[in-house]
Order: structure tokens, then sequence, then C-alpha cells
């Protein structure tokens, strides 16, 4: 076996109040797929700072290549070899594709950038990706999430380090785009370099990687030189701390009367007239590929887009929102897919995100806000889905990506409605963490009330919908019942015919 050629040394980094990583150890070799693995806040996309010259250590030490090294900042990172593909999307929206990808390496001619080299070289690379049809004049903003993300690997490949690290890079990408993701990182390892892959996702762990590294509250717990012999149960408990026998946890009840119908509902993304019932006690799953339809349908029916055909009826009364905000008088909501960028306001405190809808509720006579219920609420949540915060004031911009996403999901859990529709609601949450939002979304439906999860995870939708429905190419194909829905039969309908 060969030499390390990264090895992270005792590295300490301390926030304010928080010791993001504590005396942390383990090497990663030349040619290896080296799995980061631990719960919202762990401490690992803190690491991959440190290795960018982003983050600054307080203790320990990092060798690269047998030798000592320090980042002051991110130029120096990059120059020694190292490119990180950060969880937050760092391109910049207003510039073309191409711009984006060879940002700080522009093809430049007789002191002047030049275009056509510009555009060669973005349509080898975006053949590479798999997104050929992305033409390379393209704002940036104009592209899903999910090519985005293609976008922000192509330019790590691109300065073509040494030291390659990926911060869940799947949780936004489609099934297509995910194999051409797992082809990339193979050949990355064919030419020798080191991969960082941190993820949420097990299999993907049992599939890509050869090496995985867990850490649990800053600390190291434990590295696996190889898979072999590994089980799933084993890595879950060191990343938690506990066992977690059935992540899914499913609990049966009873569903009571139709709570919304929908007629033949038609519009953007929606080519077939789509007609379904979600019953109050009820999780209703919707199962399909990215760009099935899935969240453009509820986008229809939850007042975000104008329908250009049939009809919602909600609790017996046929409505037609105009808005988010009618549908969410009403009582139904959608709590969105890109909860980022939809729903963060960076510099404000966890307690204001999280109960900035619901926080009309929490008025005192004559308007005012109620700070007190505003935070008895808020802790209420940190409590319930474990969400790792120094206290309710904090900035939510100093969370953890899984933390942030744990409180704006828990924004949507305290509003007053009859229908949450959650559109990929465990996207970058860890596996301890799901469970509480599996059984918070029972207990939501043991109230009455209704959930309609849209998914791209099967085992989540097979696993704790009562009933789903499956999409495919703007189209409902079939709704299964829960006994019925096999992974194969889910992905089978989901698939192009
Ligand atoms: N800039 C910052 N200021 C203060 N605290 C921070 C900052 N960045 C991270 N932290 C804290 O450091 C800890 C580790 O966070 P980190 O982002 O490394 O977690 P993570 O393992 O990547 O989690 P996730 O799976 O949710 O992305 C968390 O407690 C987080 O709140
Ligand atoms: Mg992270």
């Amino acid at each position: 076996m060969s030499e390390a050629y990264l090895r992270v040394d005792g590295i300490t980094v301390e926030f304010p109040g928080v010791r993001a990583l504590d005396g942390v150890s383990f090497a990663a070799r030349a040619g290896e797929v080296h799995a980061l693995m631990g719960e919202n806040g762990a401490g690992k996309s803190t690491l991959l700072k440190v290795l960018s010259g982003v983050n600054r250590v307080t203790g320990g030490q990092l060798w690269i290549d047998g030798e000592p090294t320090v980042f002051d900042n991110a130029r120096e990172a990059l120059r020694r070899g190292i490119s990180i593909i950060y969880q937050e999307l760092t391109l910049s929206p207003n510039l073309s594709v191409a711009e984006n990808l060879l940002l700080g390496q522009l093809p430049v001619k007789r002191g002047f950038l030049d275009r056509r080299r510009l555009r060669e070289r973005a349509m080898s690379i975006l053949e590479e990706l798999g997104e050929g049809d992305i033409h390379p004049s393209t704002k940036v903003r104009e592209l899903s999430i999910g090519q985005q993300q293609m976008i922000e690997i192509g330019r790590a490949l691109l300065r073509d380090a040494r030291i390659i690290a990926f911060d869940e890079p799947t949780s936004s990408l489609s099934v297509q785009e995910i194999r051409h993701l797992k082809r990339i990182v193979s050949r990355l390892r064919e030419e020798g370099r080191v991969v960082l892959y941190v993820t949420h996702r097990m299999e993907e762990v049992f599939e890509m990687c050869d090496a995985v590294t867990v850490f649990r509250d800053g600390r190291h717990i434990h590295t696996h030189e190889t898979l072999h012999g590994l089980d799933h149960d084993t890595l879950v408990s060191e990343m938690v701390g506990r066992e977690i026998e059935d992540v899914y946890g499913y609990r049966p009840r009873p569903h009571g009367d139709v709570l919304m119908r929908l007629e033949a509902i038609e519009g953007r993304g929606v080519k077939a007239p789509v007609s379904l019932e979600v019953h109050r006690g009820e999780v209703f799953g919707l199962f399909g590929l990215v760009g099935a339809g899935r969240s453009e349908l509820m986008r229809l029916v939850c007042g975000a887009e104008r329908a250009a055909g049939g009809q919602v009826l909600f609790d017996g009364a046929t409505c037609r929102f105009g808005s988010v905000q009618a549908a969410i008088r009403a009582g139904i909501a959608m709590c969105p897919e890109d909860r980022k960028s939809q729903g963060i306001f960076p510099v404000a405190s966890v307690s204001d995100n999280l109960n900035i809808s619901c926080r009309r509720f929490f008025r005192r006579w004559g308007g005012f806000r109620d700070p007190q219920r505003e935070t008895a609420n808020t802790e209420d949540y940190i409590r319930q889905l474990r969400i790792k915060t120094p206290g309710p004031k904090t900035p939510i911009a100093n969370l953890s990506g899984g933390n942030q996403q744990k409180v704006i999901l828990a924004r949507w859990l305290a509003e007053k409605i009859d229908l949450f529709v959650m559109d990929e609601p465990t996207r970058g949450i860890d596996v301890g963490a799901r469970r509480d939002i599996y059984s918070l979304l029972y207990e939501l439906a043991e109230r009455g009330k209704g959930v309609l999860v849209i998914s791209s995870d099967l085992a989540e939708v097979s696993s704790i919908c009562d009933r789903i429905g499956v999409m495919r190419d703007g189209e409902l194909i079939d709704i299964v019942s829960r006994d019925q829905a096999t992974p194969e039969r889910l992905l089978g309908l989901a698939l192009p015919a």
C-alpha cells in the first residue's frame, strides 16, 4: 500500500463558543476515494475548509506529500493542488457557464480574452460532465441547481488538483448526473488523485469509496482503511453514537376524510391533467426522477404558479390560490426543495429564521411580537430536531449545512396548517435527524393533518408513505399503495418507458 499523500494531524478549529474540530487525525492515500461521514455539525465541512485555506486552525498540522503545510489563504491551497467543491454553490449567477468554468484561468490572446478557446475548452468539459446540451454562453442563473452543481464540479476538475474534495455533491443531482459523477470520481482515482467525499448517503459510500473516516462532535471516531467486511449498522452507530434499528420507523394509522382533491390539474411542467386525493392522517408520497414534474405540480396547487386548468378542492371547498400566502391562509403550505436560496436570511438568528412565518401567530394584543413565545418555540424545535446550535440567537449562517436545513424545515412545521407539502425534506440531513423528521411527519398525520412528501429517495418514499404517486415526464403514471410499493416497482414506473 502506498504512503499517505494527505495527513491530517491533530487539527483543531475553534469558533467563538464552538470547537468545530478537536484534535482530528487521519490520512488518505493517492488513488483513494476517502469518504468523510458524520452527523450534521460533526465538522466535515470545517475540515474541508481547513484544506482549502478558508478556516484557520488553532492547533495541529497538515502534511501534504510528506511536507508540513500551512495555508493562509485559499489561493495558496489552490497552488498546492487542492480543490474543493463546496456544499453551497459558489458560482457567479450572472456570468456565463464558460466564464464560471474557467474563472481564474481565462485564456488570453494578445492581451485579450480568447473567446474561441474559452468556448472550446468549456464545451469539452461540458461534454465530459455529460452536460453537452448546455451552451457555454448560457448564464448560470438559468441552469437547474443540479446543472449548477455539475458546473461547480467541472471548475474543480479544470484546476487539475492533486486533492479533490466533494462536499455532498449528489444532494441536488439527478440520477443521470449522479451516474456521470460516479464515472468522474473513478477516473480521478485511476489518475492517482486523493478524493475526499462527504456524503450522508450510505449507498454511495459502499459503492464508490475505498476508505471511510467517521467524525462525531468534532472528534475523529474511526477510520476504516477498507470497506470490506464493514456493515451499514456499524457505520451508522459510529456516526450517531447510538443504535438506530430502523431509520424509517413507520407508524400505521387510520386515515380520515379527503383533505385535498386535485381534479385534472395541468400547467407548466405538468403535461397531462393530474387527479389525486390526499386524506387527513395520510402521508402521501410523490416519487419520480428529477424533472418529472412533482415540484411543478405542487407549485400549481400551492399558489406559487398559476394552473392552466383543473381545480383544487381543499377541505370540501373549491379553491384557486392566487399566491403562496393565500394558500397558507387556507391551510396548505409547501416547504421548497431549494431551502437555502429560497428560504434563508443568513445574518438573522436561528430564532428569527424559524419564526419568520408563523410569527403572526405569536403576537400579543396590539400586534407586538412576543419574543418569549418565539424563543420557546425555537427551543422546542432545537430539541425535537436536534438542531446543533450554541443557542436560539446564533446567526443561522454559523450553523452547518444540515442544521440550517433543519431550521427552515422547522419553520414550516411550526405553521398552523392542514396540509404540509415537503419537497425533499431530508436532503442533506444525517440519518439520526432523519428519523426525528419522519416521526414528526407521522405525528402531524396522527393529529389529522395531511402530509405530502416529494422525494427522489426510493428507500425513503417506499418506507414512510402510505400511498405513492409516481410521476414521469410531466404525467402522473400510477398511484401505488404501501404494500405494493417495492423499490423495483416504483423505479420501473418512474424510468422512461
Ligand atoms: N463560521 C462559523 N462560525 C461559527 N461556528 C461555525 C462556523 N462554521 C461552522 N461552525 C460550527 O462548527 C460545527 C461544525 O460545522 P460543519 O459545517 O463542519 O459541520 P458538517 O459536518 O459539515 O455538517 P453538515 O452535515 O450539516 O453539513 C458546527 O457546530 C457549526 O455550527
Ligand atoms: Mg457540511
